[in-house]
C-alpha cells in the first residue's frame, strides 16, 4: 500500500453524528467510507422547553450510551443558522438559542470536541456524498421540508453554508409559512393542494439558482410519489436516498472534514 493509500485508509475511519431536532435528539456512529451506520441509532425525545443546557445535557446522555474514542470526529445539526458554531437564529427553536455557542456549549456538556452545522447543511451534504447527489458535478440544490424548509446548496461537492432558502419572501410570505410540511399539516392540504403551493416555491428557487439538481428531503419524502409528479419544473428533482438518516450522516462527515 502506498503512503498515499494509508493515508486515505486513516482518513475516512468512523466518526459521530447527532441531529438535534424538535422532537427528538438522535445518534449513531458513522461509518465514513459507506455513510452507514456503524451501530444502532439512539434516540431521546427532546426536553421541553428545549433550552440550551437541557439539550446540551441530552446529547451527553445520547454520546455516553456508546463506547467512543475520546478523539473520534463529533458533529451535531441544529435547525438553524449556524456561524462558526453559533446559533444565529431561532425560527422554529427556543429563542434563547440566538447567540449561544451550540458548539461550545454540547462540547463542554460531552467533554468533547464537537461541531456544529444547519441541518439542513448537514442532510444535504450527506445526500450529495453517499446519497441522490453522488456524483452528481455542478450546482446541486437540497430542500428539506418538514416543520421549516431548510437548504443546503453543494457546489461541485464544496457546501455554500447556511442559505436559508426557507425564508425567500415570495407573494409576501415567509416561504415556508406556506410550502413546508408543517404548513400543509396546519392548512389541512391534499398533496395535490400542498403541490400548488411547492410549485411556486421550487419555480421561484430555480429561477434564481438554475442548480443541476434539486433533491427534496424531510420526512415526506418518503410519500414523494404523492407530490413530486405533480410539479412541472425544468430541473430534475428528486427524491432523497438517505431519508432520516441523513442530518446524522451528514454532521458526522462534515466533523471529520473539519478536523482533517
Ligand atoms: C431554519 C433553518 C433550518 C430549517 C429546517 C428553518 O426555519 O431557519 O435554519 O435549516 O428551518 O429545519
Amino acid at each position: 500500500m502506498s503512503n498515499d493509500a494509508k493515508h486515505k485508509h486513516h482518513e475516512v475511519g468512523t466518526a459521530f453524528g447527532i441531529d438535534i431536532g424538535g422532537s427528538g435528539i438522535k445518534g449513531a456512529p458513522v461509518d465514513l467510507a459507506s455513510g452507514d451506520f456503524t451501530g444502532d441509532r439512539v434516540r431521546i425525545p427532546t426536553p421541553q422547553p428545549a433550552t440550551p443546557p437541557a439539550v446540551a445535557r441530552t446529547v451527553a446522555e445520547v454520546v455516553d450510551s456508546f463506547d467512543l474514542d475520546k478523539d473520534v470526529p463529533i458533529g451535531v445539526t441544529f435547525p438553524a443558522v449556524i456561524l462558526h458554531g453559533v446559533a444565529q437564529s431561532a425560527a422554529n427553536v427556543d429563542d434563547s438559542w440566538i447567540g449561544t455557542d451550540v458548539a461550545a456549549t454540547i462540547g463542554a456538556a460531552t467533554g468533547r470536541q464537537v461541531v456544529a452545522v444547519n441541518d439542513a447543511d448537514a442532510a444535504g451534504y450527506a445526500e450529495v456524498v453517499y446519497g441522490a447527489a453522488k456524483d452528481v458535478p455542478g450546482v446541486v440544490l437540497v430542500v428539506t421540508l418538514g416543520t421549516g424548509i431548510g437548504s443546503a446548496l453543494v457546489v461541485d461537492g464544496v457546501l455554500v453554508p447556511n442559505t436559508e432558502l426557507g425564508h425567500l419572501e415570495i407573494d409576501g410570505h415567509d416561504a415556508e409559512s406556506r410550502a413546508s410540511d408543517a404548513a400543509r399539516d396546519r392548512d389541512g392540504l391534499t398533496f395535490e393542494q400542498w403541490a400548488a403551493r411547492l410549485q411556486r416555491y421550487f419555480s421561484v428557487v430555480e429561477n434564481l439558482f438554475w442548480p443541476d439538481l434539486i433533491v427534496v428531503g424531510g420526512g415526506v419524502s418518503k410519500k414523494h410519489e404523492q407530490f413530486l409528479p405533480l410539479l412541472d419544473l425544468r430541473t430534475r428533482i428528486v427524491p432523497a436516498g438517505l431519508r432520516n438518516a441523513a442530518g446524522i450522516v451528514g454532521a458526522a462527515r462534515l466533523a471529520a472534514t473539519d478536523r482533517r
